[in-house]
């Protein structure tokens, strides 16, 4: 292959028929990160529990990018599912070379009224969702020595918040974990990266902000409102602009970034690191 020279080379994202897992794949910013890909050529593949929204999301990909779309109904949280998932994923494409780890949830409130079940939920979900899903896929990518792991994490990782702990403390190991997996395994081709989202509209994030809204007797506009005021640019994020970053992490155009953590915030994270 000819040797090109920088200014001979463009934004090439080269996603065409690869192949990537998304678990929470079926709604939010997992879907949102699946129709990204999909529409550069990537073949999906989604997870999550609830088989209807699976279905929905799969048709709706489908339909629009004319790529090819799996999906395994499965919960993370069983032991088995890593394995479970990667293995239905081989079955379908024969290949993975791409995960997006966007399952994930954790409820949160004052620190004395959280309960240990509270604490073993959030971890149980997403870091230990998400390591179940590497784990079981990382042999596979050490064989072809390609690989692209993005992790959807948070910002409170890196500025934990009063009232949800559990979301910043698990958002915290994974952010170890991104960078741990990215000085183990890059050696092997297989590039490990981060997104930190700060409060983007996924149905989820609407539905709490309706429930804390209820809950301090104001409008969910006048909730809203107050989140506002602590994003520099003064809006909630969109599912596209979280899933856009995904996708440049899960491309070649990503070139030498490793290890790294990508803030999707609006410039709402204060901290220099
Ligand atoms: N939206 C934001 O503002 C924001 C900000 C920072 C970080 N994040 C992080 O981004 C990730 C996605 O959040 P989102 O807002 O897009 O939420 P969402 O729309 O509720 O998506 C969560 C996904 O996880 C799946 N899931 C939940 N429990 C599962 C289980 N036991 N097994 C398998 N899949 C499961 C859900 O599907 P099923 O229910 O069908 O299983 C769904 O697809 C989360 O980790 C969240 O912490 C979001």
């Amino acid at each position: 292959m000819p040797v090109l020279l920088f200014w001979e080379k463009t934004l090439d994202l080269s996603l065409k028929d690869r192949v990537a897992i998304i678990s929470g794949g079926n709604k939010g910013l997992g879907a949102a990160s699946a129709f990204m890909l999909a529409a550069e050529g990537a073949k999906v593949f989604l997870t999550a529990r609830n088989e209807e929204d699976l279905e929905k999301t799969k048709s709706a990909i489908a339909s629009k990018h004319r790529v090819e779309v799996g999906y395994i109904a499965a919960d993370i949280t069983n032991d088995d599912a890593g394995d479970k998932i990667v293995e239905a994923a081989l079955d379908k494409f024969g290949r993975i070379d791409i995960v997006v780890n966007g399952a994930g949830a954790a409820r949160g409130g004052e620190f004395l009224a959280i309960e240990n079940a509270v604490w073993r939920d959030a971890f149980e979900l997403k870091f230990l969702g998400a390591v179940k899903l590497i784990r079981a896929v990382l042999p596979h990518m050490r064989t072809q020595k390609y690989g692209r792991i993005v992790n959807i994490i948070g910002m409170f990782g890196r500025e934990p918040a009063k009232q949800a702990l559990p979301a910043s403390a698990v958002n915290a190991a994974f952010l170890a974990l991104n960078k741990g997996l990215s000085q183990q395994y890059g050696g092997d081709g297989i590039f490990v990266n981060a997104v930190d989202p700060g409060p983007t509209k996924s149905e989820r994030i609407l539905r709490l902000f309706s429930d804390m809204a209820k809950a301090k007797g104001v409008t969910p506009e006048e909730l809203e409102a107050g989140f506002r005021q602590q994003i520099p640019i003064g809006r909630l994020g969109e599912l596209d602009e979280v899933a856009r970053i995904v996708t440049f992490l899960a491309s070649d155009a990503s070139g030498n970034v490793n290890g790294t953590v990508v803030a999707v915030d609006g410039g709402m994270t204060k901290g220099l690191f």
